[in-house]
């Protein structure tokens, strides 16, 4: 399926130059202000435990080993009420993260639950697969049977604005994959950042990449995306690779899952095993499992003590030839952007001068997102295992 031939969305060609409404700050427009993302990070706006009341979560993945695992973490915590999967292409093609989600909602018993289909490609570059990790078909290999239950008919950008806008302000987005389906859903309705209550998302790092020195995979795939969702105003929360690449299973709690008779743990456990032997295979004597990064961005919406966050303001560069899909966090210091590339040269070497604006020495820090910084390991693999096994 091509991009454009996916139903609902946008031809790609004709992506930013119409969507300049959702791009207040602007992808080539200069320097990005701080106008949109003035919305507080705090106070904390996730579920106490006593708080009775299920957090409405609408899931964007990639299935995905980890997304399979968060997802079915989220059907099995009843602090969350998960209102619909929007698969999109990323870990592996749409033609597999599309039929993968539709096997998960049937793995946890939930095919009431909405599927719709997303993206086939990011917004203007060639997609990136990470079949490396995921194998060929997203689950390591591990092959389900073909689900029954078919996606609904709208796309999933037009499934999440339908869903936001009939609850304004009490729907959360999980992103566990590139963020092409929420751009565009924002570019479809561009006051739809205004009622969407947060985005908590597995990507990005303030410590370095796992796709290339500077990037992490999902932020990597669509730059441009993600630079839209940083930018909208919405509220955001990251897990990024600084807590995530912390979490990796052991045997122990692979087995403890094989264990349990239920579907979900059946499956997982089956993917774990599947994913357990392909790095035992690339890394030989490896004790290391699989990494959890998306079932511990699922779990601070379950239980939000297990991380530990600080407010940070982060910005995504999307220009750079060896760096698109950095995650830049500002803390203590003002915002300062590089000069035109044009300052760089002068009319010694024949260049013309440069006649953009110098960017101003420093803008005030404002956060736009909590970002997680410390991660209590035992506490998550508790909630994980245990929710899988109960
Ligand atoms: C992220 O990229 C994907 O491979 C995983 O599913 C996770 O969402 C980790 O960088
Ligand atoms: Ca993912």
């Amino acid at each position: 399926m091509s991009a454009e031939s996916t139903k609902g969305l946008p031809n790609r060609r004709d992506f930013l130059t119409t969507s300049a409404a959702v791009v207040a700050t602007g992808l080539a427009a200069g320097y990005p202000t701080l106008a949109a993302a003035t919305r507080p990070t705090s106070p904390e706006p996730f579920p106490g435990a006593a708080d009775a009341t299920p957090h409405r979560v609408i899931i964007d993945t990639d299935p995905g080993v980890d997304d399979a695992l968060a997802i079915l973490l989220a059907f099995r915590s009843p602090e969350l009420k998960i209102e619909a999967l929007t698969p999109v292409a990323g870990n592996v093609p749409l033609e597999f993260t599309l039929p993968n989600a539709l096997r998960l909602v049937e793995i946890a018993g939930r095919s009431d639950v909405p599927v719709a289909a997303g993206a086939s490609a990011p917004l203007i570059r060639k997609l990136v697969t990470a079949a490396y990790a995921h194998g060929e078909n997203g689950f390591g290999g591990v092959e389900f049977a073909a689900p029954k239950t078919k996606p609904v008919t709208e796309s999933a950008p037009e499934l999440i604005r339908r869903i936001v806008r009939a609850s304004p302000g009490e729907i959360s987005l999980l992103v566990l994959g590139p963020f092409t389906n929420i751009a565009l859903a924002l570019r479809l309705d561009p006051g739809l950042a205004k009622q969407i209550r947060r985005i908590v998302f597995m990507g990005g790092s303030l410590s370095g990449g796992n796709i290339t020195p500077s990037a992490e995979f999902n932020i990597y795939v669509d730059p441009e995306a993600a630079h839209i969702a940083f930018h909208s105003g919405i509220p955001m929360t990251m897990v990024g690779l600084d807590v995530t690449r912390k979490v990796q299973l052991s045997d122990a709690h692979i087995k403890a899952i094989e264990a349990a008779q239920n579907p979900s743990a059946q499956a997982a456990g089956r993917i774990l095993r599947s994913t357990m032997n392909r790095i035992q295979k690339m890394t030989p004597g490896s004790t290391a499992g699989p990494t959890m990064h998306d079932s511990l961005a699922a779990s601070v919406l379950i239980d939000p003590s297990i991380l530990t966050m600080e407010d940070y303001f982060i910005d995504v560069e999307t220009q750079g030839q060896l760096t698109a899909g950095e995650t830049l966090g500002y803390k203590r210091f003002p915002i300062r952007r590089s000069p035109p590339l044009e300052l760089a040269t002068t009319p010694a070497f024949g260049e013309k001068q440069a006649t953009g604006a110098v960017p101003p020495a420093s803008e005030p820090f404002h956060p736009n997102a909590q970002v997680a910084i410390q991660v209590d390991t035992e506490k998550f693999f508790r909630l994980l295992v245990g929710r899988l096994t109960a």
